[in-house]
């Protein structure tokens, strides 16, 4: 369903991404590892078109989204989930939620409420519809983030660290609900320096060094096996796993 070719993204002369390529299909979830900086955030940036890449292709849904900037419908497909969530601070959880469906005329203003309670209360958090993200807590902030994004009925999501600015006791919250969008068949790209989530909630890993994939294959694999001394030496350096 989506498939990066030889994608390159310099900023001014620094280069971050030297040639990305993989092929993503439906129901995969793969998950993104490396070193800090070497290109994790910047790589699903492009994928979404947050940053204009300065060379190759991302081909989804049969467009090249590089090739023309006019594929919003497309690129609408696909989600994202930031570390820091993201949300309005002056809008209630309703409204951040509905705020882009609405915009976009996806969904009228009532439909849109009812979708955001459905979606609210599968998850018990109902009772917080009217509050404010000041009065949430991470993990709430979170997951309302996630419905956010499946608002806008994306065929993708892309996490980049998705709990890492939460408190521990928070992660199984955030977690649990993508092991359930996992469940029901969506698609996800999850970049995380938790290594025992990825390993135990992906069923493929990419391993990025310096903007090149060094290595990439089944989770248990990559991790129970390394075979560069690249990935060898990152995980060596960690041992939550
Ligand atoms: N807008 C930007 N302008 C200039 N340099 C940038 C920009 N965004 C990212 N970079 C640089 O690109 C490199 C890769 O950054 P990126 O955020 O993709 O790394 P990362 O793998 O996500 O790291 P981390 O694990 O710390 O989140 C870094 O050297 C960063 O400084
Ligand atoms: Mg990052």
């Amino acid at each position: 369903m989506l498939e990066v070719r030889n994608l390159r993204k310099s900023f001014g002369n620094k280069k971050v991404l030297n040639g990305i390529d993989f092929v993503v299909n439906k129901g995969d979830i793969i998950g993104i590892i490396g070193p800090s900086g070497c290109g994790k955030s910047t790589l699903l940036r492009c994928i979404n078109m947050l940053e204009k890449p300065t060379s190759g292709e991302i081909v989804f849904a049969g467009n090249n989204l590089v090739d023309d900037e006019s594929h919003t419908e497309t690129r609408r497909r696909i989600g994202m989930v930031f570390q820091q969530f993201n949300l309005f601070n002056h809008m209630t959880v309703l409204d951040n939620i509905i705020l882009s469906p609405v915009l976009l005329g996806i969904l009228k203003k009532e439909e849109a409420i009812n979708q955001a309670k459905k979606l609210l209360k599968e998850i018990d958090l109902e009772e917080i519809i009217n509050s404010y993200p000041h009065q949430l807590s991470g993990g709430q902030k979170q997951r309302v983030a996630i419905i956010r994004t499946l608002m806008m009925k994306p065929e993708i999501i892309l996490f980049d660290e998705p709990t890492s600015a939460l408190d521990p006791e928070m992660i199984g919250e955030v977690t649990n609900l993508m092991r359930k969008l996992a469940n029901e068949g969506m698609t996800m790209l999850v970049v995380s320096h938790e290594m025992n989530f990825i390993k135990n909630f992906c069923n493929r890993v990419i391993f990025l060094s310096e903007g090149k994939i060094r290595e990439q294959g089944p989770s248990k694999e990559l991790f129970n096996n390394p075979k560069t001394d690249k990935l060898k030496s990152f995980l060596s350096k960690i041992n939550n796993y």
